[in-house]
């Protein structure tokens, strides 16, 4: 019998994870199926505890289930509990392991596949949610110069500074508006390129070296990557960050990390 593995989420019939990770197990010979799993609003743990018993070996989960799979777990890895979400369950004799792949998804994105070292670089991470929690210790460990965190409510950016101020690299907050100098690698984390808008920041942050990258994508470049480009940045999608992010679970449960390019080709819209 083949090892399963689902996504779980609500809604969950737009997510792309089971086109993924079928294209990872026939590259590197794993013999297991992927699917897809809507568990109700009220029911994610009562649905992890129905696939632990019914043999199911991880999982990953999507919106808007990712913090309350912290919970759910046994125990959490370091990345995960940084993050303060979960995305990626493994189920091994008897306990949950959570971990969190989105912020390595994105370093990779942006080291392997952009070929952007962000060691000694500075760091600019637009907005402070669960996807900018998520992005910061993977990004810290890189050891870039600095990271500014600017995002809408300034407060929210202070107190996640404030969390990440331990790592020993400067963190520092600021609105939108007030962001000073320019940076070597831009992240948008907002979630407002779903609705086509553009966090205000000044064309000043982008230079002729930068990386500007949204986290959000589709068939279209975003509003933030056509201001971006326009300010002299090269520019990337999500799309890479969610490829990778699903070669780090797929890695954490069989040990073997796949080839990125294959799926990366096949889902370009
Ligand atoms: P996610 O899990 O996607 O990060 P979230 O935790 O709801 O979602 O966070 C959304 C982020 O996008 C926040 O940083 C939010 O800014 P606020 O903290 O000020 O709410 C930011 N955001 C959402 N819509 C935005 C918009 N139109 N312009 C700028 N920032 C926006």
């Amino acid at each position: 019998m083949s090892d399963k593995y689902c996504v779980i989420g609500n809604p969950i019939a737009h997510s792309k994870s089971p086109e993924i990770h079928p294209v990872y197990a026939a590259q590197t010979g794993q013999d297991l199926v992927y699917e897809r799993c809507l568990a109700p609003l009220d029911g994610f743990a009562a649905t992890v505890r129905r696939l632990v018993a019914e043999g199911y070996r991880g999982a990953n989960v999507t919106l808007p289930f990712k913090i309350e799979a912290a919970q759910v777990c046994t125990r959490l890895e370091e990345r995960a509990r940084a993050a303060g979400a979960v995305n990626t369950l493994s189920f091994e004799q008897g306990e949950i392991i959570g971990d969190n792949t989105d912020g390595p998804g994105l370093v990779a994105d942006i080291t392997r596949n952009a070929g952007v070292a962000i060691r000694d670089k500075r760091v600019l991470l637009l907005g402070a949610g669960g996807a900018a929690r998520g992005a910061l210790l993977p990004i810290i460990q890189q050891q870039p110069r600095e990271i500014v965190i600017a995002n809408r409510t300034v407060a929210t950016a202070e107190a996640l500074a404030r969390d990440f101020a331990r790592y020993g690299i400067p963190v520092s907050a600021t609105g939108f508006a007030e962001i000073a100098g320019s940076f070597d690698i831009v992240v948008n984390a907002t979630s407002g390129s779903l609705a086509g808008e553009l966090p205000p920041v000044p064309a000043a942050v982008f230079g002729p070296g930068s990386l500007a990258l949204d986290m959000m994508y589709g068939s279209r470049p975003t509003v933030f990557m056509d201001f971006a480009s326009q300010a002299g940045a090269a520019t990337r999608d999500g799309l890479g960050m969610l490829v990778e992010q699903a070669a780090e679970a797929f890695a954490i449960w069989r040990g073997v990390r796949p080839d990125t390019a294959e799926v990366f080709r096949k889902m370009r819209p």
